[in-house]
């Protein structure tokens, strides 16, 4: 049976996908992969290979000796890193990805490809953003998402390569924290309110954003490649949505499970700048009809299992 790669392993997503996948599909069938070595013992879970995703020998190589089926590609920069280092996003967001699909043509490997709300600015509309509306990012990050979308879109049509992928909100997971994105400040939040009960916050009180929390995430992307490929209009790349909020809003919330809890806001001009080119909330009726999408998690058991969860990870006592 052909194995599955998954590239940037290591993290916010991959620390979560590559358990579940191996949980489905058997340990020995999915190599983790990324740019470094984990702590502690590598292979310890199932295979793990460190793999610079920019270059195609050691891509194609890898896809080779494993007998590579299916490419999970998630080795990317997110948002603010990539405006403070453009030329790195576009090297590691459209060089990997590049490299990835053309391996994949060669090997006649699926791919997942990991899109964002990013993939839109500030001409698209911006309330339930359509699935298929203007695609004018202003930031880097948001221009590889969009330029993404095409190159996958092209080697589904030219070369026949089974690439899908999902426009992700926000993702708030307690497992791995993420790094550089505009939306970590929807996880952050957790942390700082369990460990000091108070936050500054970078984005103002009334920054809108879809948000969605990380098994939903996995269950999108386990679901999207595991579609009937005869039902799929789209591909690349399905809006998903599952739960909308502010600073505020979440703050509120968390203050129902921690009264004492205090917001403040620091905002970052940068990070505003990014999130207010971005939609309020997206349209994800594309992703329902085609291949049944569904969210479980809506703000409230969020935010109850978020608390429960990092509660035990950082050994607080539960109340
Ligand atoms: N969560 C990402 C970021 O903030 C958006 O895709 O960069």
């Amino acid at each position: 049976m052909k194995r599955i790669l998954v590239t940037g392993a290591l993290g916010q997503i991959g620390s979560e996908l590559v358990p579940d996948l191996r949980s489905r599909y058997g340990a020995d069938r999915v190599v983790a992969s990324d740019i470094r070595l984990p702590p502690g013992d590598p292979d310890a879970e199932g295979p793990f290979e460190v793999l610079d995703a920019t270059n195609a020998r050691q891509v194609s190589d890898l896809v080779r000796r494993y007998d590579v089926g299916t490419i999970y590609h998630l080795a990317a920069l997110l948002s603010a890193t990539s405006e403070e280092k453009p030329h790195v996003a576009w090297e590691l967001n459209m060089g990997g990805l590049y490299k990835i699909l053309e391996t994949a043509r060669q090997a006649r490997a699926a791919v997942f490809f990991p899109s964002s709300i990013a993939a839109f600015g500030p001409s698209t509309p911006r309330r339930r953003t359509p699935q298929d509306t203007v695609q004018r990012p202003t930031t880097l990050y948001g221009v590889t998402k969009v330029a993404g979308e095409l190159l996958a879109d092209y080697y589904a049509a030219r070369f026949g390569v089974d690439v899908r992928g999902l426009r992700f909100p926000g993702l708030i997971s307690y497992t791995a924290p993420p790094g550089g994105g505009t939306t970590d400040y929807a996880v952050t939040i957790f942390y700082e309110a369990l460990r000091h009960g108070r936050y500054a916050c970078f984005l103002s009180a009334d920054t809108r954003l879809d948000m969605m929390y990380m098994p939903d995430a996995i269950r999108a992307t386990v679901g999207l490649m595991e579609a009937d490929p005869a039902r799929l209009v789209h591909r690349n790349a399905f809006n998903i949505a599952a739960v909308n909020f502010t600073p505020a809003e979440l703050a509120a919330e968390i203050r129902r499970h921690l009264p004492d809890f205090r917001i403040d806001y620091e905002v970052d001009p940068v990070r505003q700048r990014i999130a207010d080119s971005w939609p309020e909330s997206l349209d994800d009726t594309a992703a329902r009809e085609e291949w049944g999408w569904a969210p479980r998690y809506d703000l409230p058991t969020l935010v109850a299992d978020m608390l429960e969860k990092l509660r035990e990870r950082l050994r607080l006592p539960a109340r």
